[in-house]
């Protein structure tokens, strides 16, 4: 049977979708921001031959518990706004060797490209989330404006951080009721920075990279979109705010329970102040 065009899959055009997205909010700049997508293998069978390696590419560090595993992802150094004129060229189809020690490119990252720089954290992400939640597939990292500027100008507290995020916008704690983690300022495409991420995102689905980005996690490219974007308009909504002249009244804690029971979310309870004397 002949193979179908990989350009006609759900997945590449969801992957062209959310990275023209990603360019055209201006949050990831010239090669800025990263995906990448887990996919089953009866979903890939039917574009590409996966017994046709085309090369290997080693890695620094073991990511046997996904050995097998098949993932879309973006390339280094490849620009997100160039993703749907030339797709081959700027995303590729990878899979984890036995020895979770390389991978192997079954399609796409044409002309010796190779996956992103920050794979160490795509793939640590993965098997976190997947130990916490059998049903994640994606995880995106962007350089989301106003959460990036946040960085420079509010406490760099966990607690604090989300709990400005869940007033800027009342839909804030239904989104993401976990809250959002931050790690501490290091080195892009390190091992270090993807084992830091990929502790914290044990709890939560965000974490803040500090003065760099933010990266999120789910089951599906419009949840991890829509969790990025929902945090970075809270972020949006922070910054005018702190340009209006700065809060003179906001969502209470008192109101974020009555959220919380209304939606049907269980919110971080140590995030909240003092849960027990509210209730
Ligand atoms: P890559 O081009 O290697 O994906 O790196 C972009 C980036 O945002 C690094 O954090
Ligand atoms: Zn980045």
């Amino acid at each position: 049977m002949k193979a179908k065009d990989i350009l006609e899959s759900i997945f590449v055009k969801e992957m062209i979708e959310v990275t023209t997205n990603l360019y055209n909010h201006g949050w990831d700049e010239r090669n800025g921001g990263n995906v990448s997508y887990l996919l089953k293998e009866e979903e890939v069978i039917p574009y590409i031959n996966v017994n046709k390696v085309i090369r290997e590419i080693p890695m620094q560090f073991d990511a046997s518990e996904l050995a097998t595993k098949l993932f879309l992802v973006t390339g280094s150094g490849k620009y997100f706004k160039n993703v749907e004129n030339a797709p081959a060229k700027n995303i590729g189809l990878i899979r984890i060797k036995e020895d979770g020690m390389s991978l192997e490119l079954l399609w796409g990252l044409e002309d010796e490209a190779v996956p992103t720089s920050e794979l160490p954290s795509h793939l640590m992400t993965h098997i976190s989330r997947l130990s916490v939640d059998p049903n994640n597939r994606i995880v995106m990292h962007c350089h989301a404006s106003h959460l990036l500027a946040m960085t420079y100008s509010h406490d760099l507290d966990e607690k604090s951080f989300t709990r400005t995020l869940w007033k800027m916008c009342t839909e804030c704690l239904v989104v993401f009721p976990e809250g959002v983690s931050i790690i501490p300022w290091l080195v892009p495409g390190t091992n270090e920075i993807g084992e830091a991420t990929a502790e914290k995102m044990k709890e939560t689905r965000l974490v803040v990279w500090p003065h760099h980005g933010i990266y999120g996690a789910g089951k599906d490219m419009d949840e991890v979109y829509g969790l990025i974007e929902t945090a970075e308009k809270a972020a949006e909504v922070y910054t005018y705010v702190q340009s209006q002249g700065g809060i003179k009244q906001t969502i209470t804690d008192e109101q974020l329970l009555d959220l919380a029971e209304a939606f049907g979310v269980v919110p971080r309870k140590e995030f909240l102040e003092s849960p027990i004397a509210l209730h």
